[in-house]
């Protein structure tokens, strides 16, 4: 799958590009069906809010059948390799649960200050590409950005271990403010399926959730090949150390598990 000229300008100019109904309903009820088996289990990689519902589940994609395609899938790979201009390996692969009415805040940050930061990433050519699980609506805790942010570069941050139950290197409110009178906030939102793909140093956040609907987001971190992280601190299943480019599957590679849920 390719990109057009004009959606390879909005993620240049803009820093993300917003691909609607990217997966088809059934695939994204497909993957969200296995997330209560995924918010149940005991183990390391499923991160609790302050609150004790669940944040985020990292690196499904090694012990879920659904999501190790889903982390193959040219629809997300194809993009990633095409705006890097590289192959790509998975950095990171996490859903963030953004639970209905426990959902906690992500405070404004840039991905890359965390990746550098923590994970000795050489330079910013890595980025998220996010499937919206849920429809991501104005209400359920959408993630805002600052468009054209990106073009700052890595920008001063602070580790904040306080906020939330999860480590973050996050910016303070004055410069939030001096960015958002250049950029303003958008928050796009769409429905389920939606896709959304954002350059690693555009300055991002999303408030809690109150409202009555989960928004459950998957995010699909891609690393070219040759900015490898250098810096070994976080677990392997945050920072990931197989740097091997990822090897796509076909288009309908979700289908089969279709047929057998029908
Ligand atoms: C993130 O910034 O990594 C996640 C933010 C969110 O899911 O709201
Ligand atoms: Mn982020």
């Amino acid at each position: 799958m390719k990109l057009t000229q004009e959606q390879i300008k909005a993620y240049e100019e803009e820093g993300y590009v917003l691909l609607p109904g990217l997966f088809s309903q059934e695939e994204a009820a497909l993957m969200k069906s296995r997330l209560p088996l995924l918010y149940r289990m005991d183990r390391e990689e499923v991160i609790k809010e302050k609150s004790g519902v669940v944040r985020t589940v990292f690196a499904a994609h090694t012990f879920d059948d659904v999501f190790a395609q889903v982390a193959r899938h040219p629809r997300l790979i194809e993009p990633a390799r095409q705006l890097l201009g590289s192959d790509v390996y998975m950095h990171q692969f996490k859903i963030n649960a953004k639970a209905a009415f426990n959902g906690d805040i992500w405070q404004w940050h840039q991905d890359f200050g965390t990746w550098h930061q923590d994970d000795g990433m050489p330079e910013a050519r890595a980025m998220n590409v996010a499937i919206f699980l849920d429809e991501v609506n104005e209400f359920n805790g959408p993630l805002m950005f600052i468009p054209r942010s990106h073009m700052l570069g890595r920008l001063d941050a602070s580790h904040d271990r306080s906020t939330t139950s999860y480590p973050l290197w996050t910016l303070d409110n004055a410069k939030v403010s001096e960015l958002v009178e250049q950029g303003g906030i958008v928050a796009p939102k769409g429905r389920a399926g939606t896709v959304l793909i954002f350059q690693s140093t555009l300055v991002h956040a999303s408030s809690p959730n109150l409202s009555p609907w989960d928004r459950n987001t998957l995010y699909v971190t891609t690393n070219a090949v040759d900015n490898a992280i250098t810096r070994f601190k976080r677990p392997d299943y945050i920072a990931h150390r197989d740097f091997t480019p990822i090897q796509t599957v076909g288009d309908d590679a979700l289908s089969g598990f279709l047929h057998a849920v029908a």
